[in-house]
């Protein structure tokens, strides 16, 4: 089966909003990296029965199976930014038997780079995405992961006292890609955000800009969290940040 790299895939320009940049050297740089994260995603060419793609992290071939569904059925592009960055800053942000909670998980292949690296995973999302999330999941870390990756329901906002008690969260790491956009939970999402940070959580996001809603979230986010812009991909309008709960004691 030939596959391809889905950077050089007609469908996948629209990743690129490139009007008119002037070749700096900023912008050679950006693309270096952008075409080396999206070379980690290949698709078959031929059609088949069920819609997969295959990534390429920590050594190991992922699976998944998308839908065309809903917006949790496909892999975004902020998935593999955060996939890459968390297999390439394995030191800094060492995973190793670490708690680590995702939010939005989609098709879990966040879940599952993180589960490689050797963290105890939970993969959230909500019910109608739990089906082929544990699918994918279960199919990529089964004899291959240190600890076994769980999945959950967590709809943002909902019953989080009763799913996820504030006295047994206790997550070193939040990690979600692209959980906003034009939806109208994003309040839910921001209490989602602060329900489940400790004083010693590291939240590590990656979010793709499209409109006007989405630095309206980044300014209310900030009243809550001190957040640090980690790196920058101008070519896929997408940045990866960091983020720690606001005035928390030193630890
Ligand atoms: C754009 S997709 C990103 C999926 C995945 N993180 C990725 O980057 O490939 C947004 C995800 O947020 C989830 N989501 C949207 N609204 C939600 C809500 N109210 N509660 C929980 N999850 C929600 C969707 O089901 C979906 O999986």
């Amino acid at each position: 089966m030939k596959k391809t790299s889905i950077y050089h895939q007609p469908s996948f320009h629209y990743l690129l909003d490139s009007e008119a940049q002037e070749e700096t050297r900023e912008d050679y740089d950006d693309k270096q990296v952008v075409t080396e994260i999206m070379a980690r995603c290949f698709i078959p060419t031929s059609i088949t029965t069920t819609s997969w793609e295959s990534f390429h992290f920590i050594g190991h071939e992922i699976r998944i199976t998308e839908a065309m569904d809903c917006y949790g059925a496909v892999v975004w592009p902020s998935a593999l930014v955060l996939c890459y960055f968390l297999e390439t800053n394995a030191k800094q942000y060492n995973m190793v038997d670490k708690n680590v909670i995702e939010i939005g998980a989609g098709t879990g292949l966040v879940s599952i780079v993180a589960s490689l690296l050797g963290a105890h995973v939970t993969a959230t999302d909500l019910p109608e995405l739990l089906g082929n999330l544990q699918y994918n999941i279960f199919r990529n870390t089964k004899m291959k992961s240190k600890h076994l990756p769980q999945v959950k329901e967590l709809s943002w906002g909902v019953a989080l006292d009763t799913n996820f008690p504030r006295s047994s969260n206790n997550f070193d790491y939040i990690l979600a890609a692209d959980v906003v956009y034009a939806h109208p939970f994003l309040e839910e999402l921001l209490i989602t955000f602060d329900h489940l940070c400790k004083e010693t959580t590291v939240i590590l996001w990656a979010m793709k800009f499209r409109l006007e809603k989405e630095n309206k979230f980044i300014d209310r986010f900030k009243e809550l969290f001190d957040l640090e812009e980690i790196s920058s991909f101008p070519s896929l309008n997408i940045k990866l940040y960091k983020a720690v709960k606001k005035n928390r004691r030193s630890v």
